[in-house]
């Protein structure tokens, strides 16, 4: 799987831990940035990481700020993301399951990177349930068209 991946200055150590994970497992990664931990805004960051997923040259996105919010926040404006603010293995796993999510937020000041990875690992190992979520999603989808 390529992974898209994209962080601010919050999650920037973060970003290192979870990519070297990431290319260890056998993944393609694209890092979107940033590449330091001076001050940026996140909104660039996921703006890069959502495009590649939106035009498929990337399956899957992870974005890393200090609390998560702001990036989700930003990637749930771009059409064709779904995008959950994870802080916890209980809420990377469900929103797979069913919320069909194709980028998570985490943020490196709430959630340790040990718990980030296994977020991440399990965000990209687990199965959209389908069934009773599929029309759910659907009408989430449909928001953007009004
Ligand atoms: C940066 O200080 C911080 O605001 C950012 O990382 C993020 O938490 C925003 O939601």
């Amino acid at each position: 799987m390529k992974i898209a991946f994209g962080c601010d200055h919050g999650g920037f150590p973060a970003k290192e831990a979870v990519i070297e994970y990431l290319v260890g497992a056998g993944h393609e990664v694209l890092d979107a940035g940033t590449f330091s931990d001076e001050s940026c805004d996140y909104p660039d960051y996921a703006i890069k990481v959502c495009n590649a997923v939106v035009d498929g040259s990337c399956d899957r996105g992870v974005l890393i700020c200090g609390t998560g919010i702001g990036m989700s926040i930003a990637a749930n404006k771009i059409n064709g993301i779904r995008c959950a603010h994870v802080t916890d293995v209980f809420s990377a796993d469900a929103t797979r399951k069913h919320n069909d999510t194709n980028v998570i937020a985490l943020g490196a000041r709430i959630t340790s990177v040990e718990t980030i990875v296994k977020c991440v690992d399990i965000f990209l190992n687990t199965e959209f349930e389908g069934g009773r979520h599929e029309n759910r999603v659907k009408k989430v989808m449909d928001l953007e068209r009004k």
